[in-house]
């Protein structure tokens, strides 16, 4: 399948047509973006290891029952899915507190939840992102309560799934962000899961191994992102 046209150039991706309507190719480019895209710098290979991290984990949440936008790997950055008609709402699953939750709630870095948390944040850079909830969801039509049911009921069993993954690589899934969007009707998975929106740490010494490296300016943020693709077995 060929790139079409150029639709959207979001901070990280490169969005294409092709010749079939329903399908589109992300293209993982090597921007790396903190501050809301504020802050823009060329990390050489992430292109490549993002889509092929995306891509594995993709294919395990299909294999577990979850729709998945996945069509087919294309190259070392570009990756075939179905065109969704994306919900403007991000949906962020925590196990534990890390980032925003805990400058919102002063809660200590690290504290484990009695259960997972589920919350929806608006996908609008400007506004930094806002937290929503289910009411403003219906009320401004960003979803029906059937879909945001159904994106919550995907939400944890998706971190189900993943947090076995990456605990028996030897990481903990602390949290992660995931976008939902339609496709002929149905809440289908979009977007991408990699280290750029999640997050995990090294089980026995709690480092860090996700995009929290760039944001903190701890270095070796490619060097971590492939380390995890290796214990979980994705092949670059
Ligand atoms: N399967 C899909 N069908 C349609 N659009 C998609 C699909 N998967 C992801 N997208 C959208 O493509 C864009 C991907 O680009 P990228 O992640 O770089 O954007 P971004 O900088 O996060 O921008 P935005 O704030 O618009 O999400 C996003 O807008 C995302 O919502
Ligand atoms: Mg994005």
């Amino acid at each position: 399948m060929e790139k079409l046209s150029e639709l959207y150039r979001g901070k990280a991706k490169t969005v294409y047509s092709t010749e079939n309507p329903d399908l589109l190719i992300l293209e993982f480019r090597n921007d790396t973006s903190a501050l809301d895209g504020q802050r823009i710098e060329q990390l050489e290979r992430k292109g490549l290891v993002n889509n092929k991290f995306n891509y594995f984990i993709m294919n395990k949440l299909h294999e577990a029952g979850i729709p998945t936008q996945v069509e087919a790997l294309l190259s070392d950055t570009a990756i075939l899915v179905k065109k969704l008609d994306m919900i403007p709402v991000e949906c962020v699953i925590r196990n534990r507190a890390a980032g925003s939750l805990v400058r919102r709630l002063g809660v200590e870095e690290g504290f484990i939840f009695n259960q997972p948390t589920f919350e929806l944040f608006l996908k609008n850079d400007e506004l930094h992102d806002p937290m929503v909830n289910d009411s403003l969801c219906y009320a401004f039509n960003w979803a029906t309560e059937a879909q945001l049911s159904q994106m919550k009921t995907l939400s944890f069993k998706i971190n189900t799934i993943l947090s076995d993954l990456f605990d028996k690589a030897g990481l903990i899934l602390v949290d992660f962000k995931l976008e939902f969007g339609l496709f002929k009707g149905e809440i289908t998975l979009g977007d991408e899961f990699s280290p750029d929106n999640c997050r995990l740490w090294e089980k026995e010494t709690l480092k860090k191994m996700d995009k929290d490296r760039f944001r903190q300016n701890l270095g070796g943020v490619i060097e971590a992102y492939e380390e995890v693709a290796k214990r979980i077995g994705v092949t670059l």
